[in-house]
């Protein structure tokens, strides 16, 4: 088989494809990465996936190419999983990169083939590049687009892609037994590249048609961010009325009709995922006439996105108004922990505007200092969280990595300015830190001893008892 695109996705499925047994061929077009890859070298941070690409680069199951004609000979089986970025000034995904990879490798085929989709896509792609597959193929040559939505989560992808919760696989119109020629071939094909999964750990294979494939993952997402959001909206009246959205997010998380899961509440969901696919299903649903629908996610983006303001007011009122000439230490740069990406992180969009109000923000991340620097190149960078905690006047904790959590109070008292905690991800062991002499603060969870503000206590005159 072949892999299209080695991003986060395409790299991870590739190694792990090989790692079932496979002889994969990773296909890019950026000529460094696939030289890299070549080499055995994950171009990005992804804890466990350096060492199932090595391994497999090293027994030769597994190689990599930027020639589609390579490609086209290779394999019958080729997924796809180049990226769908938001695009310029629109909600709406950027599915070029899809497009290409079709209309490059499809006039190549000299025999039949089948493509599957990974990339996140909008409802309706897959058949339209089954067109453009039929319209590039020579005669004589079949050519099946089928939908297999790609779940994974960065920092857990190797886990996530060797073991599964579920498959969802799409297929086209007439793919049943007796459908056309290559509709049963399809099935034979995708069914053999998972069956090593299947083999030795089930799970749920949910067989469908082509639109409820891809609408799948971009539900799931959407569900995702609404449930983050809807915390995170109840943590602003937590705010007001002092209550401790934590302690209610591990109360209501027990019925387990709710769960405790994503109900994190803190600076929000950021990353190459969630923002942009709740942005493009509300895009697609209005290209469908259906934009009433999803309305409410512009709600749930704007709840998200608020969170970040809410934390430098945060900062703002701990520095008594004002944050001209303060030093913040911001610890976290990636959108979330275990993982070097920083595409919308909330992280790094709060050392921007910490800066932008005149603060010196000095940003530490573990893993994601190279790709910080690149976006955000006029920012403070330190080389420890110590290091970026040195003379600080507030440290604000906006991922949690780990090492943030178990940081030692009086380690961090001894070379910062100020005593200020401000916990982005509520993730810090609060009473530790107010132990050794710290002020707590935190999104969502009202100060000990201090009442809800007036404006709180006081109800609006038509809903007073008459
Ligand atoms: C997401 C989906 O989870 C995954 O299934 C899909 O394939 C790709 O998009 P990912 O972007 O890797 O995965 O990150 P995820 O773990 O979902 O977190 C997304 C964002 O939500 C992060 O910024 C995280 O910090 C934030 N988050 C998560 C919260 O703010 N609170 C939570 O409770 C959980």
């Amino acid at each position: 088989m072949t892999v299209f695109g080695t991003g986060y996705l395409g790299a991870t499925h590739a190694a792990c494809m090989a790692e079932l047994g496979h002889d994969v061929l990773g296909v890019d077009v950026d000529e460094t990465k696939i030289e890299r890859l070549r080499r055995g070298e994950v171009p990005f941070y992804e804890p466990g996936l350096p060492e199932v690409l090595l391994r497999n680069v090293e027994s030769g199951r597994l190689r990599f190419t930027t020639d589609y004609a390579e490609a086209a000979e290779f394999a019958d089986l080729h997924f796809i999983g180049v990226g769908t970025p938001q695009r310029t000034g629109d909600f709406a995904a950027d599915t070029t990169y899809v497009e290409d990879v079709v209309a490059r490798l499809s006039p190549l085929l000299e025999r039949d083939a089948v493509l599957v989709g990974k990339s996140t896509v909008p409802v309706g792609t897959a058949v339209r590049l089954q067109g453009i597959a039929d319209w590039h193929v020579r005669d004589g040559v079949h050519v099946e687009v089928v939908w297999n939505p790609e779940f994974l989560r960065e920092g857990f992808a190797v886990r996530d892609t060797l073991t599964p919760d579920r498959i969802v696989v799409g297929y086209g119109e007439g793919a049943g037994p007796d459908g056309p020629r290559g509709a049963s071939r399809s099935r034979a094909l995708f069914d053999e590249a998972y069956a090593p999964i299947l083999e030795s750990d089930p799970c749920p294979v949910i067989e469908t048609d082509l639109a409820t494939a891809e609408m799948v993952k971009v539900s799931a997402n959407a569900f995702l961010a609404t449930k983050i959001s809807f915390i995170n909206a109840v943590s602003e009246v937590c705010e007001a009325a002092g209550a401790d959205v934590t302690v209610l997010a591990d109360a209501i998380g027990i019925d387990p009709r709710i769960g405790r899961k994503f109900l994190g509440a803190g600076l929000g969901f950021g990353g190459g995922c969630l923002p942009k696919d709740i942005r493009a299903f509300m895009a697609r649903a209005g290209e469908l006439g259906a934009d009433q629908a999803l309305t409410f996610l512009r709600e749930v983006d704007s709840i998200n996105m608020r969170r970040r303001e809410k934390m430098i007011d945060l900062a703002e009122e701990v520095c008594g108004g004002n944050l001209i000439g303060r030093t913040v230490a911001v610890l976290g740069a990636a959108f979330k922990p275990n993982s070097d990406d920083v595409r919308d992180s909330p992280a790094l969009n709060v050392a921007g505007m910490l800066s932008l109000k005149g603060a010196c923000a000095v940003v530490y991340d573990p893993q994601a200092l190279d790709n910080a620097r690149r976006l955000f190149p006029t920012l403070a960078y330190a080389d420890s969280a110590l290091a970026a905690c040195e003379g600080a006047d507030v440290v604000l904790v906006a991922t949690e990595w780990g090492e943030f959590v178990e940081l030692d109070p009086d380690a961090v008292a001894a070379v910062a300015r100020g005593r200020v905690l401000l916990d982005g991800r509520n993730c810090m062991p609060a009473d530790r830190w107010r132990a050794a002499g710290w002020t707590y603060r935190a999104l969502g969870r009202g100060v000990p001893g201090r009442a809800p503000t007036a404006a709180s206590r006081t109800a609006p005159a038509e809903l007073l008892p008459v």
